[in-house]
């Protein structure tokens, strides 16, 4: 899916203003004293072997491969088995498919018609136009736009447009006695995961919800300020529509028939999925064919300027009002969907580390909602190809690695993170018994600037390594980069990419990209699951010569490599106490918004008490690094593996077992973007304060465990 969030934080944010899959970032203020650029960190011999092993040419290849053939999820098992054989052909000791049987459905027809009062009809198009300039645009099997996991069912009826499709949305058009029942949603895009505004259409009694691209979503770069649009220009080609899935992905992700197990075998046992996707169909739209019907609803109901949520969330781009309606026009809808028990293909290949015992894997899903998926997710996967070839070359100098490193090329991640779900399920005990870390890269490049997201105890080495990384040829380090456009801030993990089920089983995790500006918008408009995600697209307006995948494939295998290869595991567990302080303190603010008093002292006392034991366990590194003790180091790596799992030790979330971390989790109703401290944080603000009490306790019974297992 390709998002990276960052926590929503005291600054304003432009969270929602984005596409759902852009980076949530602060706003920054480009205006203050430009910093001092800095050298490069001095490099080792591997570290320049890896370096010089990045070859645009060849990502660029491998990137044409990906994007010239259908790769839906579970339709295409040669791209898996390309993969392995990649890999294989680099030096990789031992690769595989590892295959599933899971649930998916696909698009068989759809229709649309809007009749107004007076008796004419507007037929939206729903298709994406041909452009003779793209190529993979006109292939005979393009993939129709329609949403994953989508009901398949007839709706017909008046229609009412609910925002972006957020529980405050709703309240905001229940307090302005807006009718819902049997009607039809129109949402824009952006903010919230998708599948959680046809899900909270549904649970306010709609009977079909449609999902459009609205132009002020995309800035500066618009038509309308003078851009030309694709193929002729950066901005947005007014026929792209947005695909995706509508699982309901804050329940759990993974193959909604298998909650908890792996879909393996032919008897495998399917359980009810109505609780974790849509029951009503939904279809997304072009902002061409959204004008009319956002039009329709001028003079019905509430004009958007009164309702009362933030202009950015309710009123767009589009020539309308963005009136709540009741349509006096009427929408009559179709969508339906084959239904299948399919074979999905996950990539894997192993290299087998001095210390069986410890593991990094790297991650990047395959599958693509349209025969391009140039960023989303090839470019990442054109990145872990050239990874591959570049770990071979290390292995050829008589390299081998302290710790085994696991390359993953996952399938169905687009429908909710299916194949890395299953994977999870099917490998726990091994996995929790030794894996160090998991390394994500979905949407590699999509524009230049880079950004990350990690648990606390990689955000340093994370950091580190973009000081030896040069950005994109240009004579300026990743590191300046990413400092000039985030001021530092390393992003909190929510959900919409394959790190989720690792993390929520106390996996140290992180996931990277490069994306658009998405303060200023000065760059090309990123096509998300539109036709126009193709290779024509990245190699004219997203990443012209390929040089952002290269700074970030070199990045993504430093930091490989220096995790896999480092006597001493660079995780800084002090960084979790450090941060746990700042989600303490955001904790007492939603608290004092609450207007109530929740104790929280006992969670106070977790933090500060798991504070003391990773100092002891940072004096032990040390201990342990000055005197040369191999065995005591050990020890030491040992713990700081370990003690993650502290965090998942106290059963999942309220109504949701599969998110059992108790620092992070996405938010119930964004999908997307995360909360801290989510057990207490939700009921808090869902007004249960006992259960929040409650989960004060169990948040730092967790954090304790976690100490203890770094204590000496
Ligand atoms: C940005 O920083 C400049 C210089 O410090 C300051 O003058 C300006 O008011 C700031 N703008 C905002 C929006 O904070
Ligand atoms: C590149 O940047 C470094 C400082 O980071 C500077 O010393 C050097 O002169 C620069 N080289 C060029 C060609 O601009
Ligand atoms: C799978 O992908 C490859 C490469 O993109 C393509 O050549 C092939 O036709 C695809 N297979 C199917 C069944 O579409
Ligand atoms: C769409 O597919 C459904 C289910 O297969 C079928 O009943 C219906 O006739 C089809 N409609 C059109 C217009 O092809
Ligand atoms: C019917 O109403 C629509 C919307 O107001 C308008 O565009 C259209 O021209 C009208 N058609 C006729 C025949 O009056
Ligand atoms: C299939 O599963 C059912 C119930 O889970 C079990 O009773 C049955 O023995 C299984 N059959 C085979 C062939 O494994
Ligand atoms: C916006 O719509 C109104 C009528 O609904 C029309 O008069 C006006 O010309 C439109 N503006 C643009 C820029 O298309
Ligand atoms: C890697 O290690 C595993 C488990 O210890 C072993 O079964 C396997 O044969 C090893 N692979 C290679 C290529 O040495
Ligand atoms: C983009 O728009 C913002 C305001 O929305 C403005 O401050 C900024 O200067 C614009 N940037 C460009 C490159 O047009
Ligand atoms: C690779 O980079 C070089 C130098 O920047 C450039 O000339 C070349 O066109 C790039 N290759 C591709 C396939 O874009
Ligand atoms: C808390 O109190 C403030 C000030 O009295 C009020 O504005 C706010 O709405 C209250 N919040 C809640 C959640 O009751
Ligand atoms: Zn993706």
């Amino acid at each position: 899916m390709g998002v990276k969030s960052l926590k929503l934080a005291l600054v304003a944010v432009l969270a929602t203003g984005l596409d759902a899959c852009q980076r949530e970032r602060k706003i920054h203020n480009h205006s203050h004293v430009k910093r001092a650029l800095t050298q490069r960190a001095p490099l080792t011999a591997d570290e320049r072997l890896i370096i010089s092993s990045f070859d645009n040419n060849s990502i660029s290849d491998w990137s044409y491969y990906y994007t010239h053939g259908l790769h839906l999820a579970g339709r295409n098992e040669s791209q898996a088995q390309w993969t392995a054989d990649r890999w294989s052909e680099a030096g990789i000791p031992s690769t595989r498919l590892d295959t599933y049987n899971v649930f998916l459905d696909y698009p068989i027809n759809k229709s649309m018609i809007m009749t107004y009062a007076n008796g004419s009809v507007f037929t939206p198009a729903l298709v994406e136009d041909v452009l003779p300039e793209d190529d993979t645009s006109s292939y005979p099997n393009r993939i129709p736009t329609f949403h994953g996991y989508s009901f398949s069912g007839a709706a017909s009826g008046e229609f009412v447009y609910i925002g972006r499709g957020q529980q405050v949305d709703f309240d905001a058009l229940v307090s302005a006695g807006v009718d819902l029942e049997g009607k039809i949603a129109i949402s824009r895009y952006g903010g919230p995961f998708r599948g959680l505004k046809v899900k909270n259409a549904q649970a306010h009694g709609m009977v079909g919800a449609i999902l459009f691209t609205d132009p002020a979503d995309d800035g500066n770069v618009t038509v309308a300020n003078g851009y030309a649009a694709y193929p002729d220009g950066p901005a947005r080609n007014p026929t792209s529509v947005q695909r995706g899935s509508v699982q309901f992905l804050s329940t759990y992700p993974g193959d909604p028939t298998t909650p908890g197990y792996p879909s393996i075998g032919n008897n495998v046992s399917r359980a009810d999925k109505s609780a974790v996707v849509p029951q009503i169909p939904s279809i997304p739209i072009s902002l061409l064919d959204a004008q009319p019907i956002l039009a329709a609803l001028d003079g019905h109901g509430t004009p958007g300027r009164q309702v009362d949520r933030p202009t950015e969330d309710w009123v767009g781009g589009l020539n309308a009002t963005y009136s709540t309606g009741p349509s006096t026009a009427v929408i009559d809808m179709s969508n339906y969907m084959q239904d299948d028990y399919t074979d999905i293909w996950n990539a894997i290949g192993v290299i087998n580390g001095t210390s069986a015992d410890e593991t990094v894997i790297i991650g990047n899903h395959r599958d693509a909602w349209i025969i391009g998926g140039a960023a989303d997710p090839n470019s990442g996967t054109a990145i872990i190809v050239e990874l591959g070839r570049t770990l071979g070359k290390l292995l050829a100098t008589g390299w081998q690695p302290r710790r085994n490193i696991v390359l993953c090329s996952w399938d169905a991640e687009e429908y909710g993170l299916v194949g890395s779900t299953e994977w999870v399920e099917q490998y726990i005990p091994w996995i929790s018994g030794t894996v160090v870390s998991y390394l994500n890269i979905d949407v590699g490049a999509s524009g230049p600037h880079p950004g990350i997201s990690a648990t606390p105890e990689l955000h340093e080495i994370s950091i580190e390594m973009m000081k030896k990384v040069m950005w994109m040829g240009m004579n300026q380090t990743m590191y300046d980069v990413w400092m000039d456009d985030t001021e530092g801030e390393v992003g909190v993990l929510g959900s919409g990419s394959d790190y989720t089920a690792f993390l929520h089983n106390g996996i140290a995790s992180i996931d990277m990209g490069s994306d658009p500006d998405p303060v200023e918008h000065r760059d090309p408009i990123y096509h998300y699951h539109s036709n126009y995600d193709s290779y024509h697209w990245m190699s004219t307006y997203g990443d012209p010569g390929f040089l952002t995948h290269k700074s970030m494939g070199q990045y993504l295998t430093l930091l490989a490599y220096h995790i896999a290869s480092e006597p001493s595991l660079p995780l800084n567990v002090l960084n979790y106490a450090d941060q746990m302080d700042l989600y303490y303190t955001d904790l007492q603010e939603v608290i004092s918004e609450a207007n109530r008093s929740v104790d929280t002292s006992e969670l106070r006392q977790a933090i500060d008490t798991f504070r003391t034991q990773a100092q002891e366990a940072q004096a032990l590194e040390q201990q342990a690094m000055s005197m040369g003790d191999e065995a005591l180091l050990e020890v030491v790596n040992r713990k700081k593996r370990d003690f993650q799992r502290g965090f998942v030790s106290q059963g999942g979330l309220p109504g949701r077992e599969f998110y059992k971390h108790v620092v992070f989790a996405p938010g119930l109703d964004t999908g997307y973007a995360p909360v801290t401290f989510p057990g207490i944080t939700e009921q808090i603000e869902a007004g249960d304060f006992d259960l929040a009490e409650q989960w004060v306790e169990r948040t730092a019974a967790a954090i304790r465990v976690a100490g203890n297992i770094l204590r000496t």
